[in-house]
This record gives structure tokens, sequence and C-alpha cells, in this order.
């Protein structure tokens, strides 16, 4: 709006210029003079009513250009709204998701703490009770019979186990934002024997709980997605604060992707946790030339 304030500010000084040489000049040589003189000369192609349908055509085409100017600055005005409306929603859209997010994270850990509450505990009991039967019984049948179901009940455990640390992971309570990513990337490396390079700057441990939840879940993306699709040899995280950024990036040695790629819900996910902080988020693909994806988020202070 300022830019086209400016310019109409120039066009006007250079009509205004314009005009007033124009006149000085008309004026110097006694044109209109000349004009009437040249017409009564020739009266038979009425020359001399020229100036008035000049008039006219004035009046008309300065009418014409007031109606489009008019309607271009209701149309500026409407787009200026438009753009105002479209920028509220989407800030409203991003307080939602972020609000789904944490309710979600909420859910998770609820979830967490019954299944260790409850499930852990009977599972315990119920294979304790097995290891007594298979110990004081003296039927062959019914010991192998409790060996087995002592063995599904490990593997049940096992599981449970990790639902629990996948849905809140422990590690991120305990020992920080730091120390629960280098877990991470050592675990989901060592799924497929790959060489880990890691930068993670202590400072990422004062991130507030929201903000770490989020950057964890971001990078449990990323590291199944190289697990899962990349068949790389070498990863590489790095984690650091740069002003009131925080730079996140992770990226792999392997096949990589091409642009036109369909993407799924993990990449989707990450799209929307990075905006819904407000932050910006950048993928570098190509086949044969790994992936990089690159998060900054502001840091509140
Ligand atoms: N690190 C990676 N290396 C190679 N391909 C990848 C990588 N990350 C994602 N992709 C490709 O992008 C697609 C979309 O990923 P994503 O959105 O996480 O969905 P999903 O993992 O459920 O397929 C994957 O199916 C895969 O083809
Ligand atoms: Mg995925």
């Amino acid at each position: 709006m300022q830019r086209i304030r400016t310019q109409a500010s120039r066009d006007l000084a250079i009509a205004i210029i314009v005009i007033g040489i124009s006149s000085a000049f008309l004026i110097s040589l006694n044109v209109n003079e000349r004009f009437i003189a040249l017409a009564a000369k020739h009266e038979r192609w009425q020359l001399d009513e020229f100036p008035v349908v000049l008039l006219v055509i004035y009046i008309m085409l300065t009418w014409y250009s007031i109606r489009r100017w008019t309607e271009a600055r209701q149309e500026i005005t409407a787009r200026l709204e438009a753009e105002h409306k479209i920028t509220q929603l989407l800030a409203e859209n991003q307080r939602l998701f972020m609000l789904a997010i944490e309710v979600q994270e909420d859910e998770k850990r609820k979830l967490a703490r019954d299944l260790h509450d409850e499930m852990g505990q009977y599972l315990h009991a119920a294979r304790t009770e097995t290891v007594a039967l298979r110990l004081t019984s003296n039927d062959a049948l019914v010991k192998d019979r409790a060996t087995s179901v002592e063995q599904c009940l490990s593997h049940i455990q096992l599981s449970t186990r990790e639902m629990i640390g996948r849905l809140r992971p422990p590690a991120l309570d305990a020992l920080g934002l730091s120390a629960a990513l280098a877990q991470l990337v050592h675990q989901q490396c060592s799924i497929k024997n790959l060489h880990a390079n890691m930068d993670i700057a202590s400072e990422v441990d004062q991130l507030n709980a929201t903000v770490a939840m989020n950057v964890y879940r971001i990078v449990q993306e990323c590291l199944t997605n190289i697990v899962r699709h990349a068949n790389a040899s070498q990863v590489r995280l790095t984690a650091k604060m740069q002003a009131s950024n925080l730079n996140l990036e992770v990226t792999d040695n392997g096949d990589g992707y091409a642009s036109n790629q369909t993407q799924g819900f993990g990449l989707l996910g990450i799209r929307e946790r990075v905006e819904g902080l407000g932050g910006k988020l950048h993928i570098n693909s190509q086949p044969m030339h790994g992936v990089s994806i690159h998060v900054t988020l502001p840091i509140a202070h």
C-alpha cells in the first residue's frame, strides 16, 4: 500500500511538471491564436469545434480513470482484509493443532501409566504363579505347559515395556532431552547397524516440556524413516541453540527420495509440529543423495 502511495505521488508530480512546461510552451508560441486563424481559413472542415471535442474526450477519460481507480482501491482493501483473515485463521489453526498435540501427549502419558500400574502388576503376578506351578508340579505335562505360558508372559511383559517406552519416553523425564536424544539415536541405529554422529548441545535440556517432547517426536520420526526407508550407513544428528532459535538437523547418506514422492503421515506430522511451534522446516532430498531434514524453532526466553 505504501509503495502504491509513493508511486501515485510521483506520477502526480510528473503530471504537474508536464502541464507547467507545456503551458509555458503554448503561451510562448501563441498556439491557440494560430489555431483559430487556421480554423477560420478552413471553416469547411469544422476545425473550430476541435477544442470542445477534446474537452469532452478529456472529461470522459477522467471519469473513466476515477471509476477504475475507485474499483482498484476497493479490490486492494478487500484483498488486504482477506489476507489478514487468512493469517488469523492460520494462527488459530496452529494453536488448535498444538492443543491437540498436548492432549494427545497427555493421553499417551496416562495410557503409559495405566499400562505400567495395571498390566505390569498383573503380568508380574501371573508370571510368579506360573513359575511356582512349574516348580511345584510333579506332572510333566503341566510343567511343560507352565513353561510355555511363562515364555508367553515374558514376551508380553517385554512388549508392554516397549509400548510404555514409546508412549512416554522415560529417558526424557529422567535424563533430559540431550541424553534422551542420544539414547534414541543409539537405539535406532543399532537396529540397522548404522554409524551415528551426534552434536547435541547441553542447552537443549533447558527447553520447556512441550518443545522438548515435540523435538523428541520429530527426531523419532526422522530416525524411524531412516531405519525403514533409507538404506543408509550413516546418520548425523545436530541440535544447537543459536540466538533465540533451536537448530535441529537429521541427515542420512541413504537412497533419498524424489521430490514428487507423496508424503506420508510421518513427514506431515513433522511439518505440523514445526508449524505449530512457529518454526520452519526444510527437507532436502535427492535420489541416491540421502535426506537432510532441517528444523528451526523459535525459543521464547
Ligand atoms: N530418510 C529417508 N530416506 C529415504 N526415503 C524416505 C526417508 N524419509 C522418508 N522417505 C520417503 O518418504 C515417504 C513418506 O515418509 P513418511 O511421511 O514418514 O511416511 P511413512 O514412513 O509412513 O511411509 C516414505 O514412504 C519414503 O518413501
Ligand atoms: Mg515415516
